[in-house]
């Protein structure tokens, strides 16, 4: 459920994939709001609204973050990637392994588990099944993918994962 927002508008200039976007908007907004109302980046997903799936997820200066927490003043100016993003020079490398190991089920989780893989690889290109534990642990999945999750991480690191 959205949160109630001030009426303040304020004019607020997001670095998103690449691309200057200016917005007005109640600068409390939660920055999920902006990507899927605002923008029309619907491929970031609303799960609880409250911090606790992981459904959410986008980077923000190449960390994964939970946009329906962040509020859009916090990532003004800021790097941000979203799913739309990641893919935009072709499949990502892990969304190529999503496809080979048939990790999707109902498909409704998975924009931000690839964005918390994608942040996990590009620090720690070859994780271990703890750090894939550690760092995926706050990504729920109601289909019980993990499995393939961790599957298709390794193979995507395998394969480079990095880029
Ligand atoms: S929708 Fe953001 S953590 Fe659940
Ligand atoms: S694939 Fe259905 S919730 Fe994860």
């Amino acid at each position: 459920m959205r949160a109630r927002l001030g009426t303040h508008m304020a004019d607020i200039s997001l670095h998103i994939n690449g691309s200057e976007k200016k917005v007005s908007v109640p600068p409390e907004t939660p920055l999920l709001w902006v990507l899927r109302d605002t923008l029309e980046l619907t491929g970031t997903k609303f799960g609880c609204g409250a911090g606790l799936c992981g459904a959410c997820a986008v980077h923000v200066e190449g960390s994964a973050v939970r946009s329906c927490s962040t509020p859009v003043s916090q990532v003004a100016g800021k790097s941000i990637t979203t799913i739309e993003g990641l893919g935009a020079n072709g499949l990502h490398v892990l969304q190529q392994a999503w496809i080979a190991e048939e990790v999707p089920q109902c498909g409704y989780c998975q924009t931000g588990q690839i964005m918390t893989a994608a942040a996990l690889l590009a620090k720690t290109p070859n994780p271990s099944d703890e750090q894939i534990t550690r760092a995926m642990r706050g990504n729920l999945c109601r289909c019980g993918t993990y499995e393939r999750i961790r599957k298709a991480i390794h193979r995507a690191a395998g394969a480079g994962g990095a880029r």
